[in-house]
């Protein structure tokens, strides 16, 4: 009894112990309206969870985090630390205690933004209505920004409101003058199909300000080692929203909105995201380690900033590496793939790197029956855009003097490469 009273005394209890914990590593997808099955937000809700929270814990599913520990370090990285992983486990064999009181989710945790509360929200002005069944083409929007003067951008947050209908969007900025879907209705959805084009003619090299998929984070791109950063939008600048649906036997609505926050002045530095691409390539039925690479070299110095791989449901692995002088791998990012937590990997140190730099990116792909996401073992599968289709795509940003943008940066090549 005494002994048990003890124990008691000096478990950890949800305030102070357990609440700045939830907040830190979890609140940002355990709150209503996010994607977590449930809020932890006050301590009712967390004691009703806590068994569950120190198994999921202990197990280290949550939170989720794919990158191979042994390779690099993540600014993102939001893993909890041995120490936290005994508190809540500790928390939670005692009952799950209260505490204290006073321990309020803070004012961010209220906010629907996991960035700071956004300066701009950019919202679709055409819903999309999504059928109960069958494959939905790629969906783009234009939506003017309307605005007058450059604008950086050093956070962006996608929210979609059919979230579960959303395998992933890509934000683009076409530029005053860009010939990219010249013509195309403004404000409306509308598909290479609607259009009379074919899909190969919406292609484009256009800048990147967001991609969005299943348990993607926000981007920030904050300072570091001194420097500001951030994604520039030119004055008069449509943004195009191409969106990739998919069906679950429910009809949907889906608007998605776009939360930007700004440079307060222009940064030192801009942030591009660039791509490593492997789009020729047979994945032969029932292989279970199929093996893709793609690689590039720099046109110009530029800092290294973090990853964004993009595969489909055959994926399992994806590693960057950057090709030394001697032609040695040095591994930069190695992840498990899941496609349903599609994530970025921020570089806790931001890595410079010269003109000519090697990077290489190698996707590992399972086709075979071992996959339990794997849609169909029997057939070769190419590069498309459904789901049940292929990708390889390595985003990574850069950040390079500010004023180069995507052509100025790849126009300094130089003759000798
Ligand atoms: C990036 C978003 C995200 C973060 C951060 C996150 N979770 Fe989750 N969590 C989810 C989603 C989505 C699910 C349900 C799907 C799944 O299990 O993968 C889930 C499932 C769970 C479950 C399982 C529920 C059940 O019993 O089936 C528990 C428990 C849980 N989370 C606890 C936590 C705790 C504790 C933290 C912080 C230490 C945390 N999660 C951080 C998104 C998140």
């Amino acid at each position: 009894m005494v002994a048990g009273a003890l124990a008691q005394s000096q478990a950890p209890v949800y305030c102070p112990d357990v609440a700045p914990i939830l907040q830190t590593h979890c609140l940002a997808c355990h709150r209503p309206g996010e994607i977590g099955p449930m809020a932890l937000t006050s301590y009712a809700e967390a004691r009703r969870s806590s068994v569950a929270i120190a198994a999921a814990v202990a197990r280290r599913a949550m939170p989720p985090w794919f990158a191979n520990p042994a390779v690099g370090h993540w600014a993102n990285d939001p893993s909890l630390s041995t120490a936290e992983i005994h508190t809540l486990a500790a928390w939670a064999a005692a009952g799950a205690p209260a505490g204290r009181g006073g321990c309020q989710p803070s004012a961010q945790s209220k906010s629907i933004w996991n960035i700071a509360p956004p300066q701009a929200v950019i919202t679709m002005p055409g819903a999309v209505s999504l059928p109960a069944r069958g494959e939905v083409a790629y969906t783009y929007e234009i939506v003017p920004t309307g605005w007058r003067q450059d604008r950086w951008v050093q956070m962006a947050e996608a929210r979609p409101s059919a979230r579960s209908h959303v395998h992933h969007a890509v934000i683009y900025v076409r530029p005053p003058g860009s010939s990219w879907l010249k013509g195309a209705p403004v404000g409306v959805p509308f598909t290479a199909a609607t259009l009379g084009v074919s899909r190969a003619s919406l292609w484009t090299d256009a800048d990147i300000l967001l991609v969005y998929a299943p348990g993607s984070a926000p981007e920030a791109w904050t300072s570091n080692g001194g420097k500001t950063r951030g994604k520039l939008i030119p004055a008069g600048s449509d943004l195009v929203f191409q969106m990739h649906y998919t069906t679950d036997g429910h009809a949907a609505v889906d608007q998605t909105q776009l939360g930007l926050v700004f440079n307060p002045t222009p940064p030192d530095e801009q942030v591009l995201t660039l791509q490593l691409t492997n789009d020729h390539f047979v994945i032969p039925p029932g292989v279970s380690d199929f093996r893709l690479e793609a690689h590039g070299s720099l046109p110009g110095g530029a800092t290294l900033l973090g990853f964004f791989p993009h595969m489909h449901l055959r994926g399992k692995r994806f590693e960057y590496n950057l090709i030394a002088a001697d032609g040695k791998p040095r591994p930069l990012l190695d992840v498990r793939w899941n496609f349903f937590w599609q994530r970025s990997y921020l570089l806790a140190q931001p890595l410079p790197l010269k003109a000519g730099t090697v990077l290489q990116a190698v996707a590992w792909y399972d086709n075979s029956r071992a996959n339990p996401h794997n849609p169909d073992p029997d057939v070769a599968v190419h590069w498309g855009d459904q789901t049940t289709d292929e990708m390889m795509v390595g985003f990574f940003d850069v950040a390079v003097a500010r004023g180069l943008d995507k052509w100025k940066y790849f126009a300094e090549r130089h003759p000798a490469q």
